[in-house]
């Protein structure tokens, strides 16, 4: 009999700790709603305590969204389970998350406290966040470079406290998958009331391990894995759910343990995160890398021809990569791109989003001969996460070649004003950037820049991400077209106007105060 994983999500958590993911309320909303769709057990919203604008992404997901339990991480203290118990309250079967280091390393240098006084703080703190819910989940930061006798007197006290899932998390990612997994063990037989709650797992990828020490510590008993869409993370990451996912699926006859994850949206998630974060998958990533299914050498390619399973060992339809390819064509209608929009999984879009979805494919089908799905899901990233624009692009023209300078000639609607000027520049990205700067009166600093191709042929749409910063702000910016240049002004004014947005919301927030 096949038992149950439960998949506890934390890339809107841990995921969007890493440097330069941040997500701001509305993208965060949308990445739950997804994870829902993705039926993942607990979606861990955020840590309410670290800033209002936390509490507030935190609270309105738990506010909206059902079929997923939402947790809240928070310190060991009144104050932050407080906080965090005030965000989730209405959510569905909301878990507090609380957490304490317990190795010798983080109780000396970091909290100062002897082991006992972390043994009385965390027991009196789940007891606390036990008197608001049955759901309290306790994390021995650090747990794996702990001494273990210690770690099982915490986890049975908490027990007592009131705590239901205890989390032993590999915080540095230093663990071995042997060692990692006999730890696991060693809890599950010496805390006398672990029958009583899930165990779980929490790896970092430092050297390289956290989806082999996740393996190795559910084969010894722990029936919790928290990971991250694409392995996000704090550093180099944390287990990558879409891995552990399809381990468990595709080695069934081994595994014999199951997660409730529907497989096919795995893919249109793993976009979905990686355009929200401007973080990019690397092509060669497992699962949802854009290799992951492409057959180079000749002799695989006359294999997979053959007989698929040669070299393949899952489908990537499984995995939610369509392989229909072509979707639909410039006459298509409404209702058929209505029936696609919902078939890959975007049901919940207003007729508003819908109508401007619909505007663009108009658009792009004319450019381009095929609409593939990818073609059309960047378009509706780009409709769907846009924020208000303070900056439209009306016009652009830009010239290169090898003899001339490179210029760009661009017009944009700012703040409701048409304002127009041409630019030089190295190339003509640069040009029409600077144009844009002049426009807006900006002052950013473009801190990364890359453009792909969404699909093959020269015909495909270009897709630009660019990440930008101004006075410690770190926002993403995309733009899909099949003219780049395009595609890199699009991309360039969409974190402009995040950026914009992310000023009025910290000037209301502070006239609110
Ligand atoms: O890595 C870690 O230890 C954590 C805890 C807060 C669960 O993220
Ligand atoms: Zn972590």
């Amino acid at each position: 009999m096949s038992e149950k994983i439960f998949i506890f999500d934390t890339t809107l958590r841990d995921g969007e700790q890493s440097p330069g993911a941040t997500m701001n309320i509305h993208e965060k909303f949308r990445l739950a709603q997804q994870l829902v769709k993705l039926r993942v057990d607990v979606i861990e919203a955020g840590f309410p305590a670290a800033s209002p604008g936390d509490f507030e992404c935190v609270k309105n997901i738990a506010d909206h969204i059902r079929g997923a339990q939402i947790a809240a991480l928070c310190r060991c203290n009144v104050k932050d389970i407080d906080t965090a118990w005030e965000a989730i309250k209405n959510g569905e079967n909301p878990r507090i998350h609380t957490f304490l280091a317990t190795s010798p390393i983080h109780m000396r240098h970091k909290l100062r406290l002897t082991p006992e006084q972390v043994l009385e703080k965390a027991t009196a703190m789940v007891a606390h966040a036990a008197k608001y819910t049955r759901n309290v989940e306790f994390s021995a930061e650090d747990a794996s470079r702990s001494d273990l006798d210690f770690v099982c007197r915490v986890f049975e006290a908490v027990i007592q406290a009131g705590a239901t899932t205890l989390n032993f998390p590999d915080t540095t990612g230093y663990a071995l998958p042997d060692e990692y997994g006999a730890q696991i063990r060693y809890l599950m037989e010496h805390i006398p009331s672990i029958d009583k709650v899930v165990l779980s797992v929490h790896c970092h990828n430092d050297l390289g391990l956290a989806v082999a020490n996740s393996l190795a510590a559910i084969n010894n008993g722990a029936r919790q894995v928290e990971c991250t869409v694409n392995g996000l993370g704090e550093r180099a990451g944390n287990t990558a759910m879409e891995e552990v996912v399809m381990i468990l699926r595709t080695r069934a006859e081994r595994a014999r343990l199951h997660t409730d994850i529907v497989t096919e949206h795995i893919y249109p998630t793993s976009r979905l995160v990686s355009t929200i974060t401007g973080m990019p998958v690397q092509p060669n990533k497992a699962i949802v890398g854009a290799n992951a299914f492409l057959h180079e050498s000749g002799i695989h390619q006359d294999g997979v021809l053959k007989e698929r399973s040669t070299y393949e060992i899952i489908s990537p339809k499984d995995v939610g990569i369509s392989t229909s390819n072509i979707v639909l064509g410039k006459h298509s209608g409404r209702h058929a791109l209505r029936d696609k929009v919902a078939e890959m999984g975007y049901s919940s879009l207003s007729e508003d989003e819908l109508n401007r979805v619909f505007a663009r494919f108009k658009v792009v089908a004319d450019l381009k001969k095929e609409m593939f799905e990818e073609d059309l899901e960047a378009i509706i990233m780009d409709e769907v996460l846009r924020v208000p624009e303070s900056f439209k692009l009306l016009h652009l023209s830009a010239m290169s070649g090898s003899r001339s300078l490179p210029t760009a000639a661009v017009k944009l609607l700012v703040n409701g004003e048409e304002k127009e000027t041409a630019s030089l520049g190295i190339g003509p990205i640069d040009a029409t950037f600077r144009a844009i700067v002049q426009l807006t009166g900006t002052t950013s600093k473009l801190l990364y820049f890359s453009v792909s191709s969404i699909t093959g042929g020269t015909d495909a749409q270009g897709e630009v991400m660019v990440r930008i910063e101004d006075n410690g702000k770190v926002v993403v910016g995309q733009g899909a077209d099949p003219d780049i240049i395009t595609a890199a002004a699009k991309a360039y004014l969409t974190g402009l106007n995040r950026l914009e947005y992310l000023k009025k919301e910290s000037k209301r927030g502070m006239e609110a105060k």
